[in-house]
């Protein structure tokens, strides 16, 4: 009876461990882009690079647009940061890329920037 009881007792704590780790893995995955397909990684890498390095330096130093070095962007959120590149800045030259990204990937986008582009 007393065995019985501490095995359910622990089925009970792996189901909900299980439950924690799948709900853990599943939020990380939203926010970091860990989700995100190796090859669609490497295109926005390259999006950053190309496009947005037109305007704000290919290493981000800045030109039209303004720097986004790491240094720049210290203390802005990388959620406020996916929003300006999905609704870009109205009255400036910073285009909306809505469309062309989800808001995931904008926010992995606005986090490699703030980690630095190598
Ligand atoms: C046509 C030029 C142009 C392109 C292309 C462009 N930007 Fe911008 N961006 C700007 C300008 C100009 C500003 C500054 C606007 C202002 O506030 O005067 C800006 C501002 C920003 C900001 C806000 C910076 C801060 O310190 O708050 C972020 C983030 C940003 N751009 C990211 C991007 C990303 C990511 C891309 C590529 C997907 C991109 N931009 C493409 C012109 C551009």
């Amino acid at each position: 009876m007393v065995r019985a009881r501490v095995r359910m007792g622990i089925q009970a704590y792996t189901a909900i461990s299980v439950f924690a780790a799948i709900v853990g893995l599943s939020m990380g995955a939203v926010a970091t882009g860990a989700d995100m397909a190796p090859e669609r990684r490497a295109d926005l890498m390259n999006l950053l690079v190309q496009d947005c390095g037109s305007c704000h330096g290919l290493t981000m130093k800045g030109g039209l647009g303004s720097p986004l070095l790491p240094a720049n962007l210290e203390g802005k959120d990388a959620d406020v940061l996916a929003e300006v590149i999905l609704d870009g800045i109205p009255d400036t030259p910073m285009p909306p890329w809505r469309g062309q990204l989800t808001e995931a990937e904008a926010i992995w986008m606005a986090e490699q920037l703030k980690k630095g582009i190598k």
